[in-house]
């Protein structure tokens, strides 16, 4: 990921109403609804063109607001487990927009997405479609399932988020198909109605996405070439944020990444295009705000002890991905700090050799970019408290 960007760090900052944040209990994660607002716009001007479907990612930040917003603004849902399917279905989204992925599906989690008679299945292997067959089939139902297939696209991003290659454990291999089909052709309480792909997320290179499309459009053409007439395409989600620069790109390059599929994709006469964007809807939204607890002089460096650490966001410890810090008490000149987190693992740095502007204790740091993957991946290691949430409009 990011780790080397350029800006100067200290300069730019975001716009955050101190006075009213400086009474909050630290840490918290704080969404700025206009920036979700502004992003979700951006989004719907975009797929309204062309017809294209987004069903939000809930892993990417399953908070109860925003996916009531998310919703209300009349998106569907991805969902990776029986738990984000009922927060989808309490915030508001209908089962008929609830598609559920995931390569080890329990047959809780089934049994609860046929109740609920969701729009569809992404399967990823046979045993999971016999299992949904014969779960389905004590139901009397018939499952609407679309096959993910793993197209061996390099998405050129973390290998940990790299999900499109043969090595990776998702989906379906190309060369299954023609069993898988045969297959189907037994299972009587599934019904094939698309196909499915997620190659990996904060891609930034947007070729990738054209290499996918290509892919897909073999996958189709081979489909076709079976007389099989597939409704729905799912391309995922993956689209990368600018987390170098979030005041200068709050919003994805949401009109180029519409376009690719537009241009590249061969989709026949009435088939839909699905898109899972997670990452690029809610990032930029949040950031999480800790207080300086200690400045400490090390042997040779200085370091920002804060209030958050890796319970409050994981994904520098575990991707090594950067997330733009900002000094939102100081304009005091700039100094260089670690800046690290109070759990008692090594592993628990914000970042190193940051510059920010002089920081002392009781000033308050801004980590930017953290309203995905962020909240959501919170735990209580330390038996610490999962972090707090505020509103922008809200406080
Ligand atoms: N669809 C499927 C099947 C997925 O596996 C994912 C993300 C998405 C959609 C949404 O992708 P997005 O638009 O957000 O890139 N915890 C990691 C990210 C893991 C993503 C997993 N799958 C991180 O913090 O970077």
């Amino acid at each position: 990921m990011n780790n080397n960007p350029t800006l100067s760090e200290a300069k730019d900052k975001g716009c955050f109403p101190i006075e009213k944040i400086k009474k909050l209990d630290t840490p918290f994660y704080y969404y700025d609804m206009d920036v979700l607002k502004k992003t979700v716009k951006a989004v719907k001007n975009e797929i309204k063109n062309y017809g294209y479907i987004e069903h939000y990612a809930v892993k990417a930040n399953a908070n109860k607001r925003i996916l009531e917003f998310l919703a209300a603004e009349g998106f569907g849902a991805d969902c990776v487990s029986g738990n984000e399917v009922k927060a989808a279905v309490n915030a508001g989204f209908p089962a008929s927009k609830i598609v559920l992925a995931g390569v080890g599906k329990t047959d809780k989690e089934i049994n609860l997405a046929l109740d609920l008679n969701i729009f569809c299945f992404n399967v990823e292997s046979l045993p999971e479609l016999e299992i949904i067959n014969s779960l389905a089939a004590k139901k009397g139902k018939q499952a609407q399932i679309a096959l993910r297939i793993n197209p061996n696209v390099d998405a050129h991003t973390h290998e940990y988020i790299t999900t499109g290659l043969n090595e990776n454990k998702f989906g379906f291999a190309i060369s299954q198909l023609a069993e898988t089909l045969n297959k189907l052709s037994y299972l009587k309480n599934v019904k094939l109605i698309g196909i499915h792909f997620h190659i990996g997320s904060q891609i930034e290179e947007l070729e990738v996405f054209e290499r996918l499309c290509i892919k897909v459009n073999e996958i189709l053409g081979w489909f076709e070439d079976r007389g099989i007439k597939l409704e729905h395409v799912n391309v995922g989600g993956g689209l990368g944020v600018d987390y170098a620069d979030p005041n200068g790109h709050p919003i994805s390059d949401f009109k180029h990444f519409f376009e690719i599929y537009h241009k590249n994709l061969k989709l026949s006469e009435g088939q839909l295009l699905h898109f899972e964007l997670g990452r690029s809807i809610v990032a930029q939204c949040g950031s999480l705000i800790s207080k300086v607890t200690y400045v400490k002089e090390g042997e040779t460096k200085k370091f920002a002890i804060v209030d958050a650490g890796m319970t409050d966001l994981i994904r520098p410890a575990l991707y090594q991905a950067y997330h733009k810090i900002e000094n939102i008490s100081s304009e005091l000149p700039e100094e260089k700090y670690d800046v690290v987190g109070p759990i008692c693992e090594s592993s628990d740095v914000f970042a190193k050799d940051y510059t920010l502007n002089k920081t002392q204790r009781g000033d308050l740091l801004a980590l930017r970019t953290a309203g995905a993957y962020g909240e959501i991946m919170a735990s209580q290691y330390n038996c610490r408290e999962l972090p707090k949430v505020y509103f922008s409009d809200k406080i």
